[in-house]
């Protein structure tokens, strides 16, 4: 990788312009840190936004939640689910609606858009079967684990609209040396789509277990804080590529996994029981990401 200054100096300054978190959600993560938080504080602040207050409507009455009764005010929203689940699905709607592409599905974008949110919203759903299959001494929020899984790979979008040249010189790079897009931006570029989440959360406040997932999934190993967290989304990231019925990829994911489940308190069992439970579980989830 050999950059001009000038080229240089275009990537510091992008990096230096990366867009900050939306008002309504930092707003939200501080009230609901505070000690004396009240549903009525948490719902005046959604309500701000007209979509997206019909969405985390839409969302808290869909079967992701299961709730047996309808929810018709963000006020019993806030009470029923509870204040994490509020700000993970405001955290979640608002990250995807800065980086959703309105264009014609992506007209020249240097990936399928479609594609790349269905992987992610695979990823985080599979984040949330194994936090919720996890042993209670181990316990981690499904709903945190969801938030990290969805977001998981948002470095790549940030590329693709940001520093768009060194996205394409990685992704041919990749299918010229038959690598990963991980292995050939670290070759290619010298820095990868973690390094880019971290610049862009960086000033965001983000509880360290959504934000690690985002910046260590591809090297779990490399976690010092909330490791668990990383490892359920790296878990998650590999078994989400996996085709609905494609019998021999599966043994083959379960086989190389079993050993850091088992870190998890995860038995090769629980991960073929998730596999078979993708399939229902996408379509509760898909009104995350539609639009
Ligand atoms: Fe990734
Ligand atoms: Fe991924």
């Amino acid at each position: 990788m050999n950059y001009t200054i000038e080229e240089l100096q275009d990537r510091i300054k992008t990096i230096a312009n990366l867009p900050t978190l939306p008002d309504i959600a930092s707003r939200l993560m501080r009230i609901v840190n505070s000690p004396t938080a009240s549903a009525d504080m948490v719902a005046a602040v959604v309500s701000q936004d007209v979509s997206l207050s019909a969405k985390v409507l839409r969302l808290a009455n869909s079967a992701f939640y299961g709730v047996p009764r309808s929810i018709n005010t963000l006020n019993n929203a806030v009470i029923i689910l509870g204040f994490k689940i509020i700000q993970t699905m405001v955290l979640s709607l608002t990250v995807f609606d800065m980086f959703i592409d309105n264009s014609e599905n992506g007209k020249g974008a240097a990936f399928d858009r479609d594609e790349f949110w269905r992987h992610s919203l695979r990823c985080g759903v599979v984040s949330r079967l194994l936090a919720h299959k996890r042993k209670r001494s181990l316990a981690i929020d499904p709903e945190e684990a969801f938030c990290a899984g969805l977001l998981h790979d948002i470095g790549k979008v940030v590329m693709e609209q940001y520093l768009n040249t060194d996205l394409r010189r990685a992704l041919r790079y990749a299918s010229d040396n038959n690598l990963s897009c991980f292995e050939a931006e670290k070759e290619a570029l010298g820095y990868t789509h973690c390094d880019v989440a971290s610049w862009l959360t960086g000033s965001w406040s983000l509880p360290s277990e959504i934000e690690q997932p985002l910046v260590c999934h591809h090297e779990p190993d490399e976690a010092t804080i909330s490791a668990d967290s990383v490892m359920i989304c790296h878990i998650a990231d590999i078994l989400s590529k996996i085709k609905d019925g494609d019998e021999a990829a599966k043994t083959e994911a379960v086989e190389k996994l079993e050993g850091k489940a088992k870190l998890l308190g995860l038995t090769k069992h629980n991960l073929i029981e998730i596999i078979e439970e993708i399939p229902a579980e996408m379509e509760r989830a898909s009104m995350f990401i539609s639009r």
